[in-house]
């Protein structure tokens, strides 16, 4: 594996079904009542957030500290960034801190990849502007595994907008390292110029491909980074893009449903979808935990899961 993760493009088949298996054997840990093993006892993981999170953060602090690194939690609002220091500036001090692993979510793309050349630890990249979560899909992945078994030769659905996506294009390169086969659905304003170099296909008309799809991930529409108008209103955008009960009763019985959070109710997914069993939203938290503990343990070459 590499030194950092930062593109899901950096993990060869083998390393991604490595973090999938170990994330598996650790999951059993956080069945646990206590949920935490000695491995990374001594290092000090830095979480480093200067985008806002929920989910993300609070998964990346829980699995570090149930490896039992001490963790350092930084965010951009209330400390020197505010002040107009630079992320190289703040790297420094990360680095006189002495941090094993820097864990960095950040509004511009790239960012982590910048980090990478200042600091000596591992490099995690949460989220960096529009252009990828490999953490998420991994977390996606595993998800899809645990309710449906091998991702090969399966037949995922991305819906919405992928333009503004880190999620969709962490997991399309992942899916497709997997053997998946990955469609893409949106609106032709929401998707990206490059998206035909993307190893997945692309359709607009959601109602032909739901019937097809062993798993439909649903995307937020991201409104703050919209600055222009990429479709005529919210009830068109979810007439034509939103899963609502009757899309829903079009897919396979099996079928699961998934949305990385956090949703937008009512406009891409109807709450009754989201609530409903086939739904993995609440599961793919869960599983969030438990796929960042793998991270964190094969990065910083922690010997026994035990
Ligand atoms: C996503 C993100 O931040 O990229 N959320 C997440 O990490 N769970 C997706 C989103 O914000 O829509």
């Amino acid at each position: 594996m590499n030194k950092h993760l930062i593109s899901a493009a950096d993990l060869s088949k083998d390393d991604a079904l490595l973090i999938l298996d170990t994330a598996e054997e650790l999951a059993a840990v956080s069945e646990r009542s206590i949920k935490k093993l000695p491995t990374l006892r001594g290092r000090t993981v830095v979480n480093l957030f200067f985008e806002d999170s929920t989910r993300t953060r609070i998964s990346f602090e829980a699995a570090a500290k149930r490896l039992s690194a001490d963790v350092i939690n930084f965010s951009a609002k209330g400390s020197s960034v505010s002040k107009g220091e630079s992320l190289k500036d703040t790297a420094l001090t990360l680095e006189a801190m002495g941090a094993d692993a820097v864990v960095i979510r950040h509004g511009a793309s790239g960012a982590p990849h910048r980090l990478a050349n200042w600091v000596r630890g591992s490099v995690v990249n949460a989220g960096d502007g529009t252009h990828e979560h490999p953490t998420q899909a991994l977390l996606d992945a595993f998800s899809m595994r645990r309710r449906l078994g091998s991702l090969e030769g399966r037949k995922i659905t991305i819906v919405g907008d992928v333009l503004h996506s880190r999620v969709a294009r962490s997991n399309v390169l992942l899916l497709a390292t997997l053997g998946a086969e990955v469609t893409l659905v949106a609106p032709p304003t929401l998707l990206p110029v490059s998206v035909g170099t993307w190893p997945c296909e692309v359709s607009y008309d959601l109602d032909a491909v739901l019937p097809k799809s062993d798993v439909v991930m649903m995307l937020r529409v991201q409104k703050e980074r919209m600055n222009a108008a990429y479709f005529p209103s919210e009830r068109e955008y979810s007439r034509r893009y939103g899963l609502d009960r009757d899309r829903f009763a079009k897919m396979p019985e099996d079928a699961i449903v998934m949305h990385p959070g956090p949703m937008n109710r009512g406009m891409e997914i109807a709450a009754e979808v989201a609530d409903s069993p086939r739904s993995t939203i609440v599961e793919q938290v869960a599983n969030g935990v438990t796929t960042r503990m793998a991270v964190l343990y094969l990065l910083l070459g922690g010997e026994s899961a035990q």
